[in-house]
């Protein structure tokens, strides 16, 4: 089986996508599965990338990227083919790699993990691993993920949505969303992911830098009540044909002299977080948490794979969001929940390939 693996890409999270992708090469199954690594640059081109999970490593000081080595992947060369071509970039023409059976698009945030490279992939026809069009698009924008959720009865953080124009124009409604919600809030960009753009506001006066960090990954921002409480984070596989989606065990994401779970603690080694996997919860609270993440996977129509992303506050469970794309890198929380819940990774590619070609 040849599986085209689709990583980096134009979004902030380009590097996130590299060493998911690391994590993925390292692990996959090379008896059972043909690899075509594609790489997206910074600047949108499809290039043929080393087959080597060592260069996409996780390095806090020097994160991994997609460079351009000059090839072209011509991919698709037209709908509904399948066949992928690369040419080297030298003008000494082009040579074909064969043609692919199914695409695992390893990318995170905006063209990527937002439903515009899953219409690509529709157009193509080939199966792919993860949530189509509808699902990406709703997952990535947290305005709408949010407001599925309420539409579902799932318990959301209450929120206030501020684009661009209405902060140029009326910031007044940003500081009354802010008096409404009470400090402390946190101010997001709507469409983003790895907490890239996202600050606490314990102030007043730092509104406004964190609307500016925010507006500069997006023109839409979600200004959203601080939660005090428990920050837990579960996985979800959707089942095989006909079988309902499982979750996993959960994970606790526990925080200790630093303002909250932000990238540098994600992804540069910051100190001040644990993860810890399995989290302690009781038999209960566990399947109140995996009913509920599965009901948000399902409101959303997600497909293939999920992490959800929780805060048990003294309210109960409130879901923060869905990452239908969520990170794969051997450190991440996805992978973790499932290790400990008794697959091993290389058997976890498995199963999202399977359930793809289902
Ligand atoms: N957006 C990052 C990759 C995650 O959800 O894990
Ligand atoms: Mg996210």
């Amino acid at each position: 089986l040849t599986v085209a693996l689709l990583f980096g890409g134009r979004s902030s999270e380009h590097s996130i996508s590299c060493a998911t992708a690391g994590g993925v090469l390292a692990a996959i199954d090379r008896e059972r599965y043909n690899v075509i690594p594609i790489g997206i640059t910074r600047d949108g081109a499809f290039v043929l990338e080393e087959d080597d999970p060592a260069r996409f490593a996780l390095n806090a000081t020097e994160l991994p990227e997609v460079f351009d080595n000059g090839s072209r992947v011509r991919w698709p060369e037209s709908t509904l083919s399948r066949q992928v071509t690369v040419t080297d970039g030298a003008g000494l023409g082009a040579r074909s790699l064969g043609n692919v059976d199914l695409v695992f698009p390893i990318l995170h945030g905006p063209f990527g993990e937002d439903g515009t490279v899953q219409g690509l992939l529709e157009l193509t026809g080939l199966p792919y691993v993860g949530s189509g069009v509808l699902a990406s698009a709703l997952g990535m924008d947290k305005h709408f993920t949010k407001t599925v959720f309420q539409q579902a009865s799932l318990p959301v953080a209450p929120w206030r949505t501020i684009t661009a124009d209405d902060w140029a124009e009326a910031p007044g409604m940003a500081h009354a969303a802010v008096e409404e919600l009470g400090l402390p809030v946190f101010v997001k960009p709507a469409r983003a992911g790895s907490s890239v753009g996202v600050s606490k506001v314990s102030t007043r006066d730092q509104l406004a830098e964190a609307m500016r960090v925010a507006l500069a990954e997006d023109d839409k921002v979600l200004i959203e009540a601080g939660l005090v409480g428990r920050e837990l984070e579960i996985a979800v596989l959707q089942g095989r044909r006909g079988e309902p989606a499982r979750a996993s065990v959960a994970g606790e994401v526990l925080v200790s002299g630093r303002d909250f779970y932000d990238f540098a603690a994600k992804y540069l080694g910051a100190p001040g977080i644990d993860l810890v996997c399995p989290a302690n919860l009781t038999a209960s609270e566990l399947a109140e948490m995996q009913r509920l993440a599965i009901r948000a996977f399902e409101a959303i129509d997600g497909a293939g794979l999920a992490r959800v992303d929780f805060f048990h506050t003294r309210d109960g469970w409130m879901i923060n969001e869905i990452n239908t794309m969520p990170g794969f890198t051997p450190i991440s929380m996805f992978p973790s929940c499932w290790l400990a819940s008794g697959f091993t990774y290389p058997q976890l590619i498995d199963e999202l390939i399977e359930v793809a070609l289902s």
